[in-house]
């Protein structure tokens, strides 16, 4: 494994794995959309390339330039995060959370194969424990994250007799920009609420900014995230799903109560 392409890598979990990365010796190349974020890059000795990974011309662009050079690791770790009461959430919001979390996950992937086949390489999607356990008011998000392993299980059996494994990374939450970047954009479409809702979700918009800034705050460092990318670019064996959460972390028990129970617990906090 010499060459790993890494989208999304102007900050939080991809700069931190460009970063890591590069310290190892790979040779890395980092998605990023703007000139700033690319200077940043090359100062790490990571060479960047701009990359949109919901432009399909960008992506074609981006696999000319590393054709001549092969690639052996992909990290498709591009995303945003969509929140919000789901009435209140334009289709445009979700519609967009779903181009690049789920689309331009999967257009990364295919645009990218034919390298990888080449080189017998590797894949590393970026997921979330949103896509194993759905939260209120972060639906678009988890609908988008829950798509993604089921088109990592897809690919990961379908790409096995080419010699290319499928990893799935699945971190809780991690300091990253992700939050206050959701914050901003669902202030932008949630505030004022839409006509007729005016004062029907109130409470849920400031529960989903407590959520989001206690993320923001109490996250992993996107540095602990890296390390689990490097090892699911490394490990001889790689597991399906490496999941990244914070010690003594309990959101993910919920998946084994009754639904009846968890729902009310869940509800609690909305109320
Ligand atoms: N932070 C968490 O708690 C957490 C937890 C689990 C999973 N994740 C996942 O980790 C990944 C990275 O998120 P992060 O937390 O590191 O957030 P982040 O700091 O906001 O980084 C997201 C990156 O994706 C890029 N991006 C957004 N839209 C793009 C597009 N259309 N084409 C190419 N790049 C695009 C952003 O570039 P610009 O700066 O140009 O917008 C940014 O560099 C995401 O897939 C996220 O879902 C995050």
């Amino acid at each position: 494994m010499r060459r790993v392409l890494i989208t999304g890598a102007g900050s939080g979990i991809g700069l931190a794995t460009a970063r890591l990365l590069a310290a190892k010796g790979f040779r890395v190349y980092g998605g990023v959309r703007k000139s700033q974020d690319a200077e940043a890059l090359r100062a790490l000795g990571v060479v960047p390339l701009l990359l949109d990974v919901t432009q399909e011309e960008s992506l074609l662009q981006a696999r000319r330039l590393l054709e001549g050079e092969g690639l052996e690791g992909l990290v498709a770790n591009a995303g945003i995060a969509v929140a919000g009461p789901l009435e209140l959430v334009p289709l445009s919001a979700f519609r967009q959370v779903l181009e690049v979390n789920l689309l331009g996950a999967f257009a990364t992937v295919k645009g990218f194969l034919p390298l990888l086949r080449q080189s017998r390489g590797r894949v590393v999607l970026m997921g979330s424990v949103s896509g194993l356990v759905a939260l209120p008011l972060a639906g678009p998000y988890a609908a988008t994250k829950f798509a993604l392993e089921a088109l990592a299980d897809a690919l990961r059996v379908e790409l096995l007799p080419f010699g290319v494994r499928v990893v799935l990374v699945e971190p809780g939450p991690v300091a990253t920009p992700i939050w206050e970047r959701s914050e901003r954009w669902a202030a932008a479409y949630l505030e004022p609420p839409p006509p007729g809702t005016e004062g029907v979700y109130g409470r849920y918009l400031e529960v989903a900014r407590k959520m989001a800034r206690a993320s923001a705050k109490r996250g992993l460092p996107p540095e602990r995230v890296a390390e689990v990318v490097l090892k699911a670019l490394l490990d001889p064996r790689p597991r399906a799903r490496y999941l990244v959460a914070p010690k003594g972390w309990r959101t993910l028990l919920l998946r084994h109560l009754p639904e009846a129970l968890r729902d009310k617990l869940l509800a609690r906090f909305l109320a």
